[in-house]
């Protein structure tokens, strides 16, 4: 079965086809990021305006390059929710649109499902059952899976979603939207030791998070620089360092917690902040001493992408789920109650 994905959740127009038989065939992507930096964060309706205008372009590329025509798709999968409801609507309308005109199912996905599925892209994919750590710049979530559609929150974020938190410190740092990325690599220069951040809510039992209180230990860190005068590039990447060491090592407690828990052995990073390169090599290095593995999808598909959309939708095509025309955009959408694979159904 050859399916088409489509996702439009927030800043990034991604399309991909996959095939059940021989994988990921191709994918592309258009990330809005430059249409968004002068305004410090999305802005909602110029998202939507963008996606309009580059879904046509992007299918046509993933078709051409996964050398298929309109005959070749057996089905269309499209990013429901969660998301910003305009971003939402546009690849819910066209993608629907699309199946209806070339008399094919399609499928309404859960986009953080498509991240927790994605590592499955790769080789060597993981084993259920596993635990998933969700790091994105919506969501912070520790995730129990046991298969397709069989997920149970362990943990939440109470306010800032990680990705979030490296945004907004990184906004105080005077760095453009998403300055994430950049905030990671300003810490390459950092001095250890030079400033300690707190590791939020590791002192206390359970599986939730809270980043909000880091953005403010950072705002009140550069207050006090201040106090002596401008904020040199050490002290910036000082204070990037301590703000991500806080963040990685608060993730890689509550991995541990949730897996000592739940007695699994195998953990998933997915999602944004999944491509920083300091969580990775921590929690790699943590997995190592627990004797465990850990598995993370390639960096281009650690943000948001078709190719997960595309999967997550073809797995679920494959198993006679289909979804129905008249299905609405969900903004907020619960991962703890979709349809297992195995309990397929038919609409
Ligand atoms: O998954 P994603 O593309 O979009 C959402 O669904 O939110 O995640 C984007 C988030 C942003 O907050 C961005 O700053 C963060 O992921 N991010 C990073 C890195 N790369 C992306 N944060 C820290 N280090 C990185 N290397
Ligand atoms: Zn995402």
């Amino acid at each position: 079965m050859r399916v088409l994905g489509i996702e439009t959740s927030c800043d990034e127009t991604g399309v991909a086809v996959y095939d059940t038989e021989q994988g990921l065939l191709s994918h592309a992507l258009y990330s809005q990021v430059k249409l968004h930096a002068d305004y410090g964060g999305v802005v909602p309706e110029l998202a939507s305006r963008d996606h309009i205008r580059k879904l046509v372009p992007l299918v046509q590329k993933a078709l051409m390059e996964s050398n298929s025509t309109q005959a070749d798709i057996d089905g269309v999968a499209y990013t429901r929710g969660p998301g910003l409801v305009g971003a939402l609507l546009v690849g819910s309308s066209f993608a629907r649109s699309l199946a209806y005109g070339w008399k094919v199912p399609m499928v309404g996905v859960h986009h953080m499902e498509g991240h927790l599925l994605a590592p499955m892209l790769d080789e060597p994919a993981p084993e259920f059952p596993f635990v998933a750590l969700l790091v994105s710049g919506g969501h912070s979530m520790l995730v129990r899976v046991d298969g397709i559609g069989e997920y149970q929150t362990l943990g939440e974020t109470l306010d800032d979603a990680a990705g979030e938190g490296f945004d907004k410190t990184a906004k105080l740092l005077g760095l453009d939207y998403p300055g994430g990325p950049v905030l990671a690599k300003m810490a390459d220069d950092g001095t250890a030791g030079r400033f300690t951040f707190p590791r939020p809510m590791t002192d206390r039992p359970g599986l939730d998070f809270s980043f909000s209180g880091l953005k403010t230990f950072a705002a009140n860190t550069i207050k006090d620089i201040q106090k002596q005068g401008e904020l040199s590039p050490q002290d910036k990447a000082d204070v990037a360092l301590a703000f991500q060491t806080a963040v990685v090592q608060t993730l890689a407690i509550k991995c541990k917690r949730a897996l000592t828990e739940t007695g699994l052995k195998r953990l998933v990073i997915a999602g944004g902040v999944g491509a920083n390169k300091s969580l990775r090599e921590s929690l790699q290095t943590m997995m190592k001493k627990l004797g465990g593995q850990v598995y993370y999808p390639r960096l281009e598909f650690c943000t948001d992408n078709g190719a997960m959309i595309a999967y997550a939708g073809a797995k679920r095509l494959e198993a006679g789920q289909l979804g129905d025309m008249s299905e609405q955009v969900s903004p907020r959408w619960s991962l703890d109650n979709l349809p297992a694979l195995n309990h397929s159904e038919t609409t």
